[in-house]
């Protein structure tokens, strides 16, 4: 299509339009629908055109022995978590449950992100009425992440250790597509870092070569009427971003 041909109102619409799914319903995604998704993604532009990464594609008794593991390793961290000292210490001594992920996942947020991060968190958890001290409440809501929040089918996205930095930035412009693609199709995603906790649930899954580091997941499937879904996170004007000449 030429760029005459757009209409950039739809546009606009549209990509203003993909939000985060955390509800969905366990309606199948037929397969050329998932390899249609893929191949748009994999029109997104690449560092040298080396497309550095990889991509596993659970569903059925993959995506439920994966969703199990996840929820086992979860229960241990989390009754540690909720455990105090002695919690921690007895997940310490056992390590199952220990975070095992190919990528550092639990990063401190820097001072200047970190308002951001916590309003995002506060609005969500706001929204389904989840208080801030309800520590199991917001345990709760977030093993959903195990369970890919209902979703049929999960993308695990790795990446070339070799290009380092590229190489994730090439399966950002991948997963926005791939987003993107679903959303065209009716289909929600939630990209999950999440997922990337445990990476040996997966490994064990699929045929992955020892450079190709476990990014995140993303899941995939119809939306519910869940509240959830309605959720919208604050987008942030321009302004927040783009910096100022320094001879201004
Ligand atoms: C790499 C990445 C990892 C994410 N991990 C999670 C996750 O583990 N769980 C979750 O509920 N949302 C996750 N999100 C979704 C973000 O919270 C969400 O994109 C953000 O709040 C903006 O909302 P929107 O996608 O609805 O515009 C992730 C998003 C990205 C890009």
């Amino acid at each position: 299509m030429a760029k005459s041909e757009l209409n950039l109102d739809a546009w606009e619409q549209f990509v203003a339009s993909r939000r985060t799914t955390r509800d969905f319903l366990s309606t199948p995604i037929p397969q050329e629908v998932i390899d249609a998704i893929l191949k748009d993604a994999m029109t997104a532009p690449s560092w040298s055109n080396t497309r550095p990464y990889l991509v596993g594609v659970a569903q059925g008794e993959v995506r439920d022995r994966i969703s199990a593991a996840f929820l086992a390793r979860w229960e241990k961290a989390s009754a540690a978590i909720a455990g105090g000292v002695w919690g921690k210490a007895k997940l310490l001594i056992t390590r199952f449950g220990l975070p095992k992920s190919d990528y550092k996942v639990n990063r401190k947020y820097p001072d200047d992100l970190k308002p951001r991060s916590a309003k995002v968190g506060a609005d969500l958890y706001g929204l389904l009425g989840v208080d801030r001290d309800d520590h199991e409440g917001r345990r709760a809501q977030w093993a959903k992440n195990y369970e890919f929040f209902g979703a049929p089918v999960s993308f695990f996205i790795f990446t070339h250790s070799g290009l380092g930095e590229y190489s994730v930035s090439d399966a950002g412009l991948f997963m926005q597509n791939l987003m993107l693609s679903a959303h065209a199709r009716g289909l929600g995603t939630c990209a999950q870092g999440a997922s990337a906790l445990w990476a040996d649930p997966v490994r064990a899954e699929f045929n992955v070569p020892s450079d190709y580091k476990l990014l995140c997941g993303i899941a995939l499937g119809y939306p519910s009427e869940h509240k959830v879904n309605g959720f919208q996170a604050e987008r942030l004007p321009i302004s927040e971003i783009v910096v100022q000449p320094v001879n201004d």
